[in-house]
């Protein structure tokens, strides 16, 4: 039975950081599924379909990864793809409250689901989507923070802000 897990996120954008994370994963399971949150209560700069598509295309060479939108309960999503586990990034300690909240939550939803964290590579500990979003949205330079691919979507916001 192959492991896989979800790893969940809002990602506007994915950075370099969700990539780091999404690779860790890769040692720890033979498959993992990225769930793209619709989550508008974030009110998101990018929507549903752009955020999957930039995803999308920063994992063209990793067949092991699969990207799909979601917009109920992450643990039915992952149910629903047969995933053991949902998998996490941790940049510092302060990420560690929500987290250890979120997964209490999850575990309380659904005991059989396990959640997994792996540590962020230390040069992406101070990246978050809303910081790439800001210093975009200034001229500011981005271009090692975030995969290739989501430099032209940024720079078409920008145009049109
Ligand atoms: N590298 C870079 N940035 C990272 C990161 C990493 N390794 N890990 C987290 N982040 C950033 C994100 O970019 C984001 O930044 P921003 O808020 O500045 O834009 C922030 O940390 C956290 O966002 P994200 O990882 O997208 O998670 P989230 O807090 O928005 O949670 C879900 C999203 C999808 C996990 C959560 O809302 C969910 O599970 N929703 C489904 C409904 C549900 O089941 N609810 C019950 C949950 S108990």
């Amino acid at each position: 039975m192959p492991r896989c897990a979800v790893y969940p996120g809002t990602f506007d954008p994915i950075t370099f950081g969700h990539v780091d994370v999404a690779r860790r994963g890769l040692t720890l399971f033979d498959r993992i599924i990225i769930g793209v949150a619709d989550n508008p209560a974030k009110s998101p700069l990018f929507d549903l379909e752009t955020r999957v598509a930039m995803v999308q295309q920063s994992f063209t060479d990793e067949t092991r990864v699969t990207v799909i939108a979601f917009n109920g309960l992450l643990v039915e999503l992952a149910r629903e793809q047969q995933a053991t586990a949902i998998l996490r990034g941790l940049r510092s300690a302060s990420d560690f409250e929500y987290e250890f909240q979120m997964a209490t939550m999850n575990r309380r939803l659904d005991a059989s689901i396990e959640t997994a964290f792996v540590m962020a590579r230390e040069d992406y500990t101070f990246v978050s989507s809303r910081f790439i979003r800001e210093i975009s949205s200034m001229g500011g330079d981005i271009t090692s923070l975030v995969p290739p691919p989501v430099i032209p979507h940024l720079h078409a916001k920008m145009q049109r802000a």
